[in-house]
């Protein structure tokens, strides 16, 4: 099996952690490997390094060898390829299958986001294995058990039963709230965000679903020359909400997309009075009085006195605090950012 990792998001719900040049993908939030890094690793269990294809930002190519270099991981400088501007995921998978099919002829390939926090167990490589075999005639997403109605999340209804799997009977790309709570209570599945896709059978749904995407890549000379022409569409309001050759196989593993500070608070491990805190640098240092509950990730001393339920960044260079259960927001910030230049 061949892997396409796709890591060109820019992270903007996690600033001030992350930033434009130092995206979420590439810090180093748990240990002391990036959260790409981990993926890569991921991507091994199936895939030999000179079968692994990255598309990423031109701006992250040294954060991409880098990072695989001190991995000593040998991909083929080749296999990474660089967008010249981000036009989110369906253009970016397209090239990425298109790149393949030169390199392999018609394959099966595994499309993995790289910020997430996966825990790779038996049901994760069983997972993989039953969606390679149904990788033939379906269009594979990894289905997640929901635990709230997350409005930021694809849903998934399964329908009728297939061996290792369901066949797709709705797939619904960030609903509302309402809409989103009414899918949790009906059974739906979270879209993880990971997909399995034959690479003839893609490139195929994608000239009939999505032509504007198709003919971008097919006209133009160059790939700066598609990438100007190719419109901005996500592979699941592009492919998968559209086609009804999808299936669902479910993944029974631990799965965080670590999308925001709530999430790294969940994935973070507390002490005894709830609080979630990283230390980093040599002048870190976290003193608590009387606080509960919080999440901070601090380079400089810091102190809380009474204060529960709060996120606090502190980056030297920039401080965030924000109200647990809002950090969706802060993605508000990067834009506000963006617009005072
Ligand atoms: N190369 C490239 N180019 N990669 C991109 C681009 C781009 O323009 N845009 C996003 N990515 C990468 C991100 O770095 C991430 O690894 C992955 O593609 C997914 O993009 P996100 O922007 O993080 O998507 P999302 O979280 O809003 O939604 C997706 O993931 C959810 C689960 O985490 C969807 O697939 C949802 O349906 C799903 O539930
Ligand atoms: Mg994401």
């Amino acid at each position: 099996m061949k892997t396409l990792i796709l890591a060109g998001g820019k992270g903007t719900r996690l600033w001030p952690l992350s930033r434009e040049l130092m995206p979420k993908q590439f810090i180093r939030i748990f240990d002391s490997a990036s959260l790409f890094q981990k993926t890569v690793e991921r991507a091994l269990k199936f895939s030999k390094p000179k079968e692994i294809f990255i598309v990423t930002n031109k701006e992250y190519k040294f954060r991409v060898l880098d990072d695989l270099k001190e991995l000593g991981i040998e991909v083929p400088e080749e296999n990474i390829l660089l967008e010249p501007v981000g036009k989110n995921t369906l253009p970016a998978i397209f090239w990425g299958m298109r790149v393949v099919e030169e390199n392999y002829g018609k394959s099966k390939v595994a499309v993995l986001p790289s910020d997430h926090l996966i825990k790779v167990n038996e049901d994760y490589i069983k997972a993989f294995e039953n969606a390679e075999k149904l990788a033939d005639n379906y269009f594979i997403t990894f289905g997640i058990k929901p635990t709230k109605p997350h409005t930021g999340y694809g849903y998934i209804k399964p329908g009728e039963k297939l061996e290792g799997g369901y066949k797709v009977e709705e797939f619904k790309e960030k609903p509302d709230y309402e809409t989103a709570k009414r899918y949790v209570e009906e059974g739906y599945y979270w879209n993880s965000g990971m997909f399995l896709f034959d690479s003839s059978l893609f490139i195929e749904e994608v000239k009939t679903l999505a032509p504007e995407v198709y003919n971008a890549f097919e006209e133009a000379k160059s790939i700066e020359e598609a990438y100007e022409k190719v419109p901005e569409i996500s592979v699941d309001y592009g492919i998968m909400e559209k086609t009804d050759k999808a299936a669902v196989v479910p993944l029974n593993t631990y799965w965080n997309d670590l999308g925001s500070f709530d999430a790294i608070y969940e994935a973070f491990e507390k002490d005894e009075n709830g609080n979630a805190i990283r230390i980093s640098g040599f002048k870190g240092d976290y003193i608590n009085v009387d606080s509960k509950d919080n999440l901070i990730i601090t380079e400089r001393l810091t102190a809380t006195v009474g204060v529960e339920d709060l996120v606090i960044i502190d980056t030297g260079d920039a401080l965030l605090v924000a109200k647990k259960g809002e950090t969706q927001k802060v993605k508000e910030v990067y834009k506000k950012l963006v617009e005072k230049g």
